[in-house]
C-alpha cells in the first residue's frame, strides 16, 4: 500500500517536472495563497480537489466536523499564520453534507475523546432544537445542523481576536460559510459572509 502511495507520488511530480521544469523551484521558493480553508478531516473532501486548486493556491487546517473552537491553538495558530504572514483575503470555513462528525454529535452512545470535540455541534443542536425538528427526516435534520455549524464557525472566526486586529487595522478580509455536498460534488454559499463592514459596523454599536 504505501509502496503504491510512494509510485504515484513519484510519477506526480515527474509529470509536473516536465509539463513545467520550474515548478517545484516557484513554489519552494515561496507560497502566496489567496485563501485559508478550515473544512472537515473527510477524505471526501479535500480543500484542493474540491475547490480545483492546485498546490501553493489554498492555505488548509482540517479537523472533524470543522468546528471552530475557540482556544484551538492549532487553528488559531494556522489563522494567525493566513492572516498575519501569507495576507490572506479570503477565509473559507467549509462543512458538508452527510458529515460523520456532526452525526456522531447527534447520537447518544458515547463516542470518547470525539464527544468532547463535538461539543460546540451538540450546543448547537440544542440552541435550534425547534429548526432542525421540522426538518423531515434525520438526515435532512444532520444536514441543517452542518450548516449551523458552518454558521456558527464563521462568527467564531470574526470574533477572534486575531481577525478583529485585522479589520482594526484596515485588512480586507472576508470569512465566508459554504457547504460542500457528497452527493452531487458541489460547494453551496450559506451566505453568511463577514468582513471588515460588518466589524465597523459592530464597533459603531
Ligand atoms: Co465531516
Amino acid at each position: 500500500m504505501l509502496n503504491d502511495l510512494m509510485n504515484r507520488n513519484r510519477e506526480w511530480s515527474e509529470k509536473r517536472y516536465n509539463a513545467d521544469p520550474g515548478y517545484f523551484a516557484r513554489l519552494a521558493a515561496q507560497q502566496a495563497p489567496e485563501f485559508f480553508w478550515i473544512g472537515c478531516s473527510d477524505s471526501r473532501v479535500p480543500a484542493n480537489v474540491v475547490a480545483g486548486l492546485d498546490p501553493g493556491e489554498v492555505f488548509v487546517h482540517r479537523n472533524v466536523a470543522n468546528v471552530v473552537h475557540s482556544a484551538d491553538l492549532n487553528l488559531l495558530s494556522a489563522l494567525e499564520f493566513a492572516v498575519e504572514a501569507l495576507c490572506v483575503r479570503e477565509i473559507i470555513l467549509c462543512g458538508h453534507y452527510g458529515c460523520g462528525g456532526v452525526k456522531a454529535a447527534t447520537e447518544a452512545l458515547p463516542h470518547g475523546l470525539a464527544d468532547h470535540w463535538l461539543e460546540p455541534i451538540r450546543r448547537l443542536a440544542r440552541a435550534y432544537a425547534v429548526d432542525l425538528s421540522q426538518e423531515t427526516d434525520g438526515e435532512a435534520r444532520r444536514d441543517r445542523l452542518a450548516e449551523f455549524n458552518v454558521i456558527e464557525g464563521v462568527r467564531r472566526v470574526a470574533e477572534t481576536p486575531i481577525l478583529q486586529k485585522a479589520w482594526a487595522n484596515g485588512a480586507d478580509i472576508r470569512v465566508h460559510g459554504l457547504i460542500y455536498g457528497l452527493k452531487d460534488g458541489r460547494l453551496r454559499d450559506l451566505d453568511c459572509s463577514i468582513g471588515p463592514g460588518h466589524f465597523e459596523g459592530k464597533a459603531a454599536q
